[in-house]
């Protein structure tokens, strides 16, 4: 009986190294075929850069400190064919594709939803995916060169990709759910909302969490602890919405009074400007300076 167990158990020994060494010897065609494919795109890239009517400079900020000789920051140039309809994201995912594929950025939804892929683009924030390369152009024809950057007032981790851990930070500080003082009885009772109410807060639930507006404050370059346009928007959705109560309204309003809350916020109107989604971010901050005051107000 154990004479069998162990000629079996050396033949499913035997079955799983030769498995191993297939698998092995596959993985090892597979990456010498991508190297082949890697040369490929990029002559395929060289012969689209020729046949192509425009092309655009794409100048990207490098950076990668796990790799010795890539510790310096620097700025590899990149040529793109161009074509009508090409966004920023595009061109970067062409040149990872076909230059360099160690080139990281973050992206996902490619239609200014999932809001991974803020960049600094030509100086300003803006959304790689929402971006058109034919709008950055200075005056008549192509973009010519397109300076990409990783958002300022964050540690880089890797070339475009910077650390969000501090905006996430601040974004929980003000408790960025629903939560209210008066739950519906029933179990499948609906909480309505009237249309008025609706419409107050639309535009502060369009944030996409992108931190374009925090990197662009520069209030929230020289103060580590301000809440941000980003986390005081959350909060405005929330302490604005009828059916959260009083109460709660009145604990939102003590979170975003601290010292390093709305008052912080000297109108500069830079949060608006590159806010992808449009909301009014000073506007809501403002209103929010108001409440609080309100709030506070005894008569006596
Ligand atoms: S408020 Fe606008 S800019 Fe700021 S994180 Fe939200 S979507 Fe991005
Ligand atoms: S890729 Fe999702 S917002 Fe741009």
């Amino acid at each position: 009986m154990s004479t069998q167990v162990t000629e079996q158990e050396q033949e499913a020994e035997e079955t799983v190294e030769e498995a191993v060494s297939e698998t092995e010897t596959e993985a090892v065609g597979a990456a010498r075929a991508a190297q082949v494919d890697y040369g490929y795109m990029e002559e395929k890239a060289e012969q689209e850069v020729r046949d192509a009517e425009t092309t655009v400079k794409l100048k990207v900020f490098r950076y990668d400190p796990e790799v010795k000789g890539k510790q310096e920051p620097r700025f590899d140039t990149f040529t793109v064919p161009f074509h009508k309809g090409m966004t920023v994201l595009d061109a970067l995912m062409y040149a990872r594709d076909h230059y360099d594929s160690s080139l990281t950025f973050r992206h996902s939804c490619r239609q200014a939803v999932c809001g991974s892929d803020a960049l600094f683009v030509n100086g300003r924030q803006r959304l790689g995916c929402k971006t058109q390369l034919a709008d950055l152009k200075d005056s008549d024809g192509p973009p010519g060169t397109v300076t990409i950057e990783p958002l300022p007032h964050s540690d880089v981790v890797k070339d475009l990709v910077v650390d969000m851990q501090h905006f996430y930070d601040q974004m929980e500080a003000v408790e960025p759910y629903f939560q209210t003082d008066d739950y519906p009885k029933g179990e499948l009772e609906e909480q309505r909302q009237s249309r008025e109410n609706r419409e107050k807060i639309k535009m502060s639930t369009r944030c996409i969490w992108c931190s374009a507006c925090m990197s662009s404050c520069n209030i929230a370059a020289g103060d580590n602890e301000y809440l941000g346009p980003a986390a005081i928007n959350k909060a405005y959705r929330f302490a604005m919405d009828e059916r959260e109560g009083e109460s709660q309204k009145q604990r939102r309003l003590e979170i975003i009074e601290q010292e390093h809350g709305v008052w912080r916020c000297q109108t500069q109107f830079s949060c608006t400007e590159v806010c992808p989604k449009d909301i009014p971010l000073t506007e809501h901050i403002q209103e929010l300076k108001r409440e609080a005051v309100k709030s506070n107000l005894k008569f006596w």
